[in-house]
């Protein structure tokens, strides 16, 4: 069983107390609504950052059930752009280059920044986050991902008041990537509490180590009280909007994919149920948990919504 539990993290992954303090008030201000102004950043040696694994922290937000198979979780994928079969992604998605890379925050903010990828990575507050993730095509899985909560990132800029929601554009390159099948490039959105609730995280690893590029290296999103799609691999641009943004599989098949896509077990989609699910690497079907065990957290985002309509 391959639980990793806070005793098993090497001393070597542990980041250094006076860090691990600071980012640990870090977290604390990012659980806590906007902060305007306040610099919250704090950096990392480069060095600390020069291998392909990770220092991160284990978060209490993790949840302790049993990981999925390393080897599932980055072989058997989806990411359109390299191909529909699961197998594909890992066959193909070498061919896209992760550096340079910068991501643009724009849009409706105070402070609009392009940050480069490694500045990113030195200066975000790395935690260990092992969540369940269930694709809308009824398998899930348990991921340790690693990554830092997208509040922070969205802190830095300062989101004006005039801002509702968040979109988020991934690379799209035609010389290597599909050309058919979705409207490209694969965009989704959030609303701007959903995007600032402490589950919502930007990662940049998983199993301790960068992400592999079938993952969504070099910087991907993970909403795990929604079905797998809303978490946008490879982003290029976090863009803060007054409308709700249009999303690549909505626009596709509107009566299939809603914005909010919350994983709901009594919401039907059109052509199979979202009642049961196939963990990877079991045969038995398990019942789907409202908000895919969530709930406790995020159901308040919800209160008063009529979730049939606002699937
Ligand atoms: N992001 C992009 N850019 N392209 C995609 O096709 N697929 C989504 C999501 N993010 C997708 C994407 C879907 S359907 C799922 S289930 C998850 O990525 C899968 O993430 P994983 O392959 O890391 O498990």
């Amino acid at each position: 069983m391959l639980i990793h539990k806070p005793a098993d993290v090497l001393p070597s992954e542990i980041t250094p107390r006076s860090l691990f303090e600071r980012r640990r008030d870090f977290l604390a201000r990012s659980g806590a609504g906007l902060v305007a102004g306040a610099a919250l950043w704090h950096g990392l040696p480069g060095a600390a950052r020069a291998s392909t694994r990770l220092q991160s922290v284990p978060s209490a937000l993790s949840t302790t059930e049993p990981l999925t198979e390393r080897d599932a979780v980055t072989t058997y994928n989806n990411f359109y752009e390299f191909g529909t079969d699961k197998a594909d992604p890992a066959r193909n998605a070498h061919k896209m280059a992760v550096r340079p890379w910068t991501v643009n925050v724009e849009g409706l903010v105070g402070k609009p920044r392009r940050f480069d990828i490694d500045e990113l990575l030195r200066l975000a507050p790395l935690e260990e986050r092992i969540y369940r993730l269930r694709c809308v095509e009824a398998w899930s899985m348990v991921v340790p991902w690693v990554g830092f909560p997208l509040a922070a990132l969205l802190k830095e800029v300062e989101p004006l008041g005039s801002a509702k929601y968040v979109e988020f554009v991934t690379h799209y390159d035609p010389k290597i990537m599909i050309r058919d099948v979705i409207d490209w490039p694969y965009t989704e959105g959030l609303r701007l509490d959903e995007a600032m609730h402490p589950l919502t995280l930007l990662a940049v690893g998983v199993y301790g180590e960068v992400l592999p590029n079938q993952n969504g290296a070099p910087l991907r999103l993970v909403v795990p009280w929604k079905y797998g799609f809303k978490s946008a691999k490879s982003i290029v641009t976090i863009r803060l909007t007054e409308k709700e943004p249009a999303t690549a599989w909505n626009k596709f098949a509107p009566q299939e994919y809603g914005f909010y896509s919350n994983v709901n077990p009594q919401v039907r989609h059109p052509r199979w149920t979202q009642a049961t699910e196939r963990r990877i690497g079991e045969l038995r079907k398990r019942p789907t948990q409202m908000f895919n065990g969530y709930a406790d957290q995020v159901a308040s985002l919800y209160q008063g919504m009529d979730l049939k309509k606002f699937y």
